[in-house]
């Protein structure tokens, strides 16, 4: 299968890059480093040198794939607007593909977030009630749904929960901030979060590519409810020194970090059994089971670094 995949560089876009390069897929990257690009080269990946911002750079690349995956995001204040764009395009691609009667098919990589605080466990069927952070995010996840309704082209919206694993993230910021003797807890920490491991993660990205029955919203989580708390305090008993943990109030949080402190209080307790139903079920169950494994992963990707 031919994927045109944004994001390869990132967190999520870089374990899907694996599972996709694994399973023997033809990958084409769109990245906007060149060195980055020539690193990408390396490992067998057609790289197209871009930028989401700009459409001309890889339309056409795109419009060549059997199928779209879309896990970049802009990290500038115009990051509603670029995706925006991106999603037209790559829609615009994925419709002339499939008019003329070629496999196309767009995966779209939105976040549990858009679910807001939940009142018990909820499925993709759940209403949405974004965290200001993402209030943007629904219209997208609109816009992808409403194309693929008559499913050519196929569409998918991807959730995942907070992903763990390697060096990158949430969960490997609190993994470094207790090797470094102080983790902050925004309130009681017993909020839940829905987490993911990575590979887990982008072994859904690569079901829902290649199914092609797979289409709508597809959460991502491994189902643990873990708490805020719970997660800390296992991650704090295996630091080499067990470190000192913060309890920080949501609007002391708010005034740092702005509508981030709102995203990590969120209590959300999410199921994923659409991605159940192709067959997939996570490997690793929690974080807090896996400290020990997380913790070498994260020496052994800095290492790598
Ligand atoms: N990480 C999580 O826990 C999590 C959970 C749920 C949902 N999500 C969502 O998943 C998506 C990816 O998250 P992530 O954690 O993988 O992010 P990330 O590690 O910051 O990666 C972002 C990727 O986007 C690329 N990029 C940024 N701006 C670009 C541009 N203008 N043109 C082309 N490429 C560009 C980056 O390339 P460079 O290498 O050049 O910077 C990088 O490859 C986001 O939409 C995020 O909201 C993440």
């Amino acid at each position: 299968m031919q994927v045109f995949l944004t994001g390869a560089t990132g967190y999520i876009g870089s374990a899907v890059l694996e599972s996709f390069l694994r399973a023997g897929h033809d990958v084409t990257a769109l990245v906007r480093d060149p060195e980055k690009a020539e690193s990408i080269a390396h490992r067998g990946v057609h790289p197209v040198i871009g930028d989401l911002d700009k459409p001309s750079s890889y339309a056409s690349e795109a419009e060549r794939s059997d199928v779209i995956v879309h896990t970049a995001l802009d990290g500038s204040s115009r990051r509603d607007k670029i995706d925006r764009q991106a999603i037209e395009t790559f829609l615009g691609a994925a419709t002339s593909r499939a008019a003329s009667g070629r496999p196309s098919a767009f995966v779209y990589t939105s976040g549990v977030w858009v679910l807001g605080d939940t009142p018990g466990p909820v499925a993709e069927d759940a209403p949405v009630k974004p965290t200001p952070l993402v209030a943007w995010r629904p219209e997208h996840e609109r816009i992808v749904l409403d194309a693929g309704r008559s499913r050519t082209p196929r569409t998918v919206v991807m959730r995942p929960g907070i992903v763990y694993g390697g060096s990158r993230g949430i969960i490997a910021d609190l993994l470094k901030d207790a090797a470094n003797g102080l983790v902050r807890v925004i309130g009681e920490g017993k909020n839940h979060w829905p987490c993911i491991y990575a590979r887990d993660l982008a072994d859904v990205y690569l079901r829902v590519a290649t199914n092609p029955e797979a289409s709508g919203v597809f959460h991502a989580n491994d189902e643990a409810d873990e708490s805020v708390g719970d997660i800390v305090d296992s991650i704090a008993r295996h630091a080499r020194m067990r470190p000192d943990v913060r309890h920080v109030p949501l609007s002391e949080a708010r005034a740092k970090m702005g509508p981030y402190a709102d995203a990590l209080a969120l209590d959300q307790r999410v199921r994923s059994p659409r991605a159940r139903a192709l067959g997939w079920s996570p490997t690793l169950h929690s974080v807090s089971g896996n400290v020990a494994r997380l913790l070498e992963e994260f020496r052994t990707r800095r290492e790598a670094a």
